[in-house]
């Protein structure tokens, strides 16, 4: 019999890997909602140094967006666009548009501590606040004045706390310090902070690293449930958490985006061999 070559594998010229680099999860082809932020032509300059050469992309609502592409090539830069970040850095210098529900966000009129509010961010390396369990998660809510009594507070307190997965562990120690809790338990106390105070967009940079592999599983799970209410970024270097967590991807190299696509089409049919080369580890 002839063998059939289906659409799919004619679209592209890449070889197509003998097996996929890595699996895809149970939520690869979930639906992903309407664009949430909208990039255009973004170009980012450290003094002279051009990191980010003219990045456009669409990342989608109620959906997790992989970023992968070897150390270097812009992931974090593009990342802290997103929420301006760059702004804090001295000689950084961002041109382009990024727009959220079609707002740009670098106008003066946009207020970037109301920005952060709205896409809040967590690092490689817990970092909780010096404070108490509790006053880490109320810290958010307290500033922006989301509740107008104690008990409010304490109510926001304990369902960030729940929606992190983290509760069960510590509702009878929220006086004791963020920083007494496990590596993986402050991943999830920082996520829960993140949460208090409503926001839409969750960016991630590099979230498991500095976990084990138990401590990992958990927060991957908790980012696939928490990726119906939220816009979800995660930039990661392991391809296995890029397959499993993410519905997009998108593949960074040398400041710019080589390709955006599902999550499955990156990982088992690439359009670009040099994505095909990073994700079966060629180079990078
Ligand atoms: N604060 C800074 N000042 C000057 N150059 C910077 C700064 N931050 C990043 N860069 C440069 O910009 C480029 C992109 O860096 P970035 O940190 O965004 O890469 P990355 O993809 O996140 O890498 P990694 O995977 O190692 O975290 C690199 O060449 C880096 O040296
Ligand atoms: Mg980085």
């Amino acid at each position: 019999m002839p063998q059939q070559i289906s659409d799919d594998a004619a679209r592209t010229t890449a070889p197509r890997p003998a097996s996929p680099a890595a699996a895809p999860g149970a939520g690869a082809d979930a639906p992903v909602g309407p664009t949430k932020i909208a990039v255009r032509d973004v170009s980012v300059f450290y003094g002279d140094k051009q990191a980010l050469f003219e990045v456009s992309l669409d990342i989608p609502d109620k959906a997790v967006t992989a970023f992968i592409g070897p150390s270097g090539c812009g992931k974090s830069t593009f990342l802290r666009c997103i929420n301006r970040m760059n702004d804090t850095i001295p000689g950084a210098r961002v041109a382009g548009e990024v727009r959220i529900d079609g707002e740009d966000v670098n106008v003066r009129t946009v207020d970037p501590v109301l920005l952060r509010q709205r896409v809040g961010m967590v690092f490689q390396k817990p970092n909780p606040f010096p404070k108490s369990i509790f006053e880490n998660v109320a810290y958010g809510p307290k500033i922006h004045g989301l509740a107008s009594s104690k008990a409010e507070l304490e109510g926001i307190v304990e369902t960030s706390l729940k929606r992190a997965g983290l509760w069960r562990e510590v509702a009878d120690r929220l006086q004791a310090p963020g920083t007494s809790l496990s590596g993986g338990q402050q991943q999830r106390l920082v996520i829960a902070r993140a949460i208090a105070v409503n926001p839409e967009v969750i960016l991630m940079d590099e979230p498991c690293s500095a976990l084990d592999p138990i401590a990992t599983a958990r927060i991957e799970e908790l980012i696939d449930e928490l990726r119906e209410q939220y816009c979800i970024v995660i930039v990661t270097h392991s391809m296995a958490q890029a397959a499993r967590v993410s519905q997009r991807t998108a593949f960074f190299h040398m400041g710019k985006v080589v390709e955006m696509g599902s999550t499955e089409d990156i990982f088992t049919n690439p359009g670009d061999p040099r994505t095909l080369d990073y994700i079966t580890g060629r180079f990078g």
